[in-house]
């Protein structure tokens, strides 16, 4: 039996990325010192009101949109179903995605009977489905599109599809998962036209359990939530003080050095993916060529290999990593991301991500390097 690596190097930033130290210590005075609620109306409870706007504006800015439209959710699963039901269950109508979009969006697009469209060989919403949906069905709704896709980092033609909706279906809206987008593009830029956006902190330098959907003011919402009528009457609760202070401080930060990250951050990756395509015979990136990603994820394939056994030796050998989206829970099911861009299931098999962030240091890419070409190596024999 192998002995354990003593180097630990994380590369599953896209799976939740650490807080930023200051995150943490915005956040601390909100978990003890100030308890007001920010419904009250004493001072304490003015104080914490005063806190979570502040991250409003903070949010606000960093999507573009107006502080107004933002709602602070439990994350980007709750800000997803609010967009996808909130719109439909404020009107009749239907909802479009593609087959590569997030579970927390494809499946309240599918329960509501919508329609998942295919996607071209990188994961990107096919525009000319989209086209002829938009062209065969009278009274759709809202069309979904993430900005990057977790799994590979790719990016949609989100301004595309935009200008589809507004020629094609002028009375739908769309929605933006930007949750991998945020820590690398300008989502004012690119959501630009978007009626409503999903965040959360978790994968940007704020906290696990704090988002929010950025809604146009023209957009009806139905509230998921009920009660209290807190969020302008959008999602009732008492809000997440502590957590929604980190995410409006991560929010000023990430456009602070974002540039300067994703340049150092993208030459890691392509260091990472070309040493492992030289040293690894028969590796391949899963994203083709010249099809637009973010930094964050060297996506590659391993034929004849099974990406369970690789996790568990990389595991051994101090490298955290995964194989399908991390949200299915750790289970290791056929990505259904993969499946959309065409990629045959023994080849999605011995698929692997690593995903980097700000944090990502070149001795964690040199370590990966190390031991990955001798894994798969020796897995490859017992094929
Ligand atoms: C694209 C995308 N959307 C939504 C989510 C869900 O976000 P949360 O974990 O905050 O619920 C994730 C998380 O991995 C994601 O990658």
């Amino acid at each position: 039996m192998d002995e354990q690596s003593d180097r630990q190097v994380y590369l599953d930033h896209a799976a939740s990325t650490p807080a930023r130290p200051e995150v943490v210590e915005a956040m601390l005075p909100w978990l003890s010192e100030h308890p007001g609620n920010p419904s009250g109306a004493h001072r304490m409870a003015r104080d914490a009101r005063r806190a979570i706007d502040d991250a409003r504006d903070a949010v606000a800015a960093l999507v573009g949109m107006e502080p107004g439209g933002v709602v602070f959710t439990s994350g980007g699963t709750e800000a997803d179903n609010l967009a996808v039901d909130g719109v439909l269950r404020a009107g009749s109508g239907v909802a479009v995605c593609s087959a590569a979009e997030h579970a927390a969006v494809l499946e309240p697009v599918r329960e509501s009977g919508g329609v998942v469209l295919p996607t071209d060989a990188g994961g990107r919403i096919d525009l000319v489905a989209l086209e002829e949906t938009l062209d065969s069905i009278a009274d759709i709704r809202l069309v979904s599109v993430m900005a990057a896709n977790n799994e590979t980092g790719v990016i949609n033609p989100v301004a595309e599809v935009v200008a589809l909706v507004t020629e094609r279906a002028p009375d739908a809206v769309v929605h933006s998962d930007a949750v991998q987008a945020t820590a690398w593009l300008d989502l004012s830029e690119i959501c630009s036209g978007v009626s409503l956006v999903s965040i959360t902190g978790h994968k940007f330098g704020g906290p696990k359990g704090a988002g929010a959907l950025v809604v146009d003011s023209g957009v009806a919402l139905v509230p998921m939530l009920r009660g209290g009528g807190q969020e302008r009457e959008r999602r009732s609760g008492t809000q997440n003080v502590p957590a929604i202070v980190g995410l409006g401080r991560a929010a000023e930060l990430v456009v602070v050095d974002r540039e300067e990250t994703a340049a150092r951050v993208a030459a890691m990756r392509d260091r990472l993916e070309a040493g492992l395509l030289a040293a690894v015979p028969g590796a391949r990136r899963t994203v083709p060529d010249g099809v637009d990603r973010t930094p964050a994820v060297a996506h590659l394939c391993f034929e004849g290999i099974e990406n369970e056994a690789l996790l568990f030796l990389l595991e051994q050998k101090g490298v955290c990593a995964s194989a399908a989206s991390s949200c299915s829970s750790g289970a290791q099911e056929p990505s259904h991301v993969l499946a959309a861009m065409g990629i045959d299931r023994k080849v999605a098999a011995g698929s692997l991500r690593l995903s980097m962030a700000r944090t990502t240091t070149d001795a964690d890419v040199d370590h990966a390097l190390s031991v990955i070409p001798e894994i798969v190596g020796r897995l490859s024999e017992y094929a």
